[in-house]
């Protein structure tokens, strides 16, 4: 088991990948990256109900500017789902899921836990779990010197029976507001002096029968001594165990007014707001407001919301007129899993960005396959034993460049080279990977293969013949003769099954999409 002080004395290490620079295909890729820079003093735009309009202020700069996150999600928010998202856009926040303290304390391999990619230019977030004030303590200073992420976030969101009610950490602590400030203080007293790492909470903005705005004002006023950052999940949850977790998500009407009432009682603490939202043009009505009257908040100041007509009376109204300076942004979940392409054009349209990274879906899995081919090397073209499980992968020496099977995607004409092949000592390499390949020594772990296409099973989602993408990624994940020429070449083939057509359909402008 892997002990904490050791690991805090190690010195920094480097992700396997740390070569990879994953250069956004803009037209000019160097135009797109010096924007990021001149981003930090620029003024955003500012879009009401789609009129463009400047915003006043010239002296905006990054602090300024409202964000869009990706929430973490449990299973999902792993380092190749945030890589799928920093290749959409350069400027989305992205998660890890929860990892809980005491995972972060015994846990042997916490490299394929928490390490993240550092090439990434997009700001990272390490979501924790726990209510030990000496666990989370010092899993926030695992999480913060050794794996560097931006900010440190503790789950006070999550429903769940065994982790609310058999391990009391998550949304029971809204309950427990003593407990939570101690584990806040601890997780802040153990951030370097140095870095100006966050400390930060996601919660929800009720629990059971305490649904009011006294109830949550009092709550986030007991806490900012420890914590200015608040993204709230803008419905309470039920910890009765009568909903599970996935009821806890739907079920609890949406109360946005209620987050919005939050900022204006306490500007000088942050929020972001989450729930509910499904696309681009909603999150960005919400970061910087509506003029029009119907989302006057005198129609929507009680749920269930009779305006919005939403599910179980849900108000999801943005801010009208004038947006908190303290709403800082928002988060998107689900949608993130189900639909991740419309985050293709976050970097123009919410961020305000002359270009995006891509145009359609075959420049994002180019992109992405070429990252899991680094991340986890084939296996196809070595004669070691070790099973690739997780990162870092097992030291391989590589033998060939290719295998019979995968030949014909990675040859090229540098590597052909018909003299080389007839050296005896090729053919005898080639024979031991064959043989190796009829022995069915598999050594690349389904697991692997099923993290790696996760991310992107969702981005062809309402595109005619769409789901032939997801049949061909199920088949060729059950190939067990394919799974050694690695998750990288998997998709890559898998991506020769689809038709051109849909590869190379231009991605939809989130201003021509049919959103309300
Ligand atoms: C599969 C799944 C796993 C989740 N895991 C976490 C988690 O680990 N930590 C957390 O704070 N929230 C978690 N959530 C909640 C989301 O972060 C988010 O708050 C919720 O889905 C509402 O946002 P949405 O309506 O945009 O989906 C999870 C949600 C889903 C769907």
């Amino acid at each position: 088991m892997t002990n904490i002080s050791s690991l805090l004395s190690e010195p920094e290490k480097s992700s396997p990948d740390d070569s990879i620079h994953q250069a956004p295909a803009c037209d000019d890729e160097h135009e797109h990256l010096s924007q990021l820079t001149r981003l930090r003093n620029c003024h955003e735009q500012n879009i009401v109900d789609g009129d463009e309009k400047e915003q006043e202020n010239d002296d905006v700069d990054d602090a300024d500017a409202k964000e869009l996150h990706v929430a973490p999600m449990l299973d999902y928010s792993k380092r190749e789902f945030r890589k799928l998202f920093s290749i959409l856009s350069t400027r989305l926040v992205v998660w890890t899921d929860m990892v809980v303290d005491e995972t972060i304390a015994h846990t042997e391999r916490l490299e394929d836990i928490l390490e993240r990619d550092r090439d990434l230019p997009n700001k990272q977030i390490c979501q924790i779990g726990g209510n030990s004030e000496e666990l989370c303590g010092k899993a926030t200073q695992v999480v913060e010197l050794i794996y560097g992420y931006d900010e440190v976030n503790l789950n006070i969101d999550c429903p769940s029976d065994r982790v609310s009610q058999e391990r009391e950490f998550g949304a029971i602590l809204m309950k427990n507001i003593d407990k939570a400030y101690t584990v806040l203080e601890s997780m802040q007293n153990n951030i370097s002096s140095d870095r100006k790492t966050h400390v930060s909470i996601k919660c929800r903005v009720g629990v059971d029968d305490w649904d009011d705005l006294d109830f949550i004002s009092n709550f986030i006023e007991r806490l900012s001594p420890v914590c200015k950052r608040f993204y709230l999940h803008a419905r309470k949850c039920v910890l009765n165990g009568l909903f599970s977790a996935r009821q806890n998500r739907s079920v609890p009407p949406i109360n946005y007014p209620r987050v919005y009432a939050l900022c204006r009682k306490f500007p000088n603490v942050e929020f972001w707001i989450n729930g509910g939202i499904k696309n681009l043009v909603q999150a960005k009505k919400i970061c910087y407001g509506s003029l029009n009257p119907a989302h006057c908040h005198d129609y929507h100041f009680e749920l269930p919301c009779s305006q919005c007509q939403l599910p179980h009376g849900s108000c999801m109204v943005p801010p009208y007129e004038v947006v908190p300076s303290n709403l800082r942004g928002c988060m998107l979940g689900r949608v993130a899993i189900d639909n991740p392409s419309i985050f293709w054009d976050a970097d123009r349209y919410f961020y305000g960005m002359k270009c995006n990274p891509n145009k359609n879906r075959r420049e994002v899995l180019e992109k992405y396959a070429s990252y899991l081919e680094n991340l986890y090397p084939r296996r196809c073209c070595d004669i070691d034993e070790e099973i690739t499980y997780g990162i870092p992968v097992p030291k391989i020496n590589q033998l060939r460049s290719y295998c019979p099977i995968c030949r014909d995607t990675y040859e090229t004409d540098e590597k052909t080279n018909n003299e080389e092949d007839k050296t005896a000592n090729n053919v005898n390499i080639n024979n031991n990977m064959i043989e190796i390949q009829q022995n069915n020594k598999i050594k690349i772990t389904s697991r692997i293969v099923g993290r790696s296409l996760k991310p992107v099973r969702g981005l062809f989602h309402g595109v005619p013949k769409g789901k032939i993408f997801l049949h061909a990624c199920d088949e060729a994940a059950r190939d067990t003769s394919i799974r050694n020429c690695g998750p990288g070449y998997i998709l890559r083939r898998v991506m020769q099954q689809i038709p051109s057509q849909i590869m190379d359909l231009p991605f939809i402008l989130s201003e021509d999409t049919d959103v309300e």
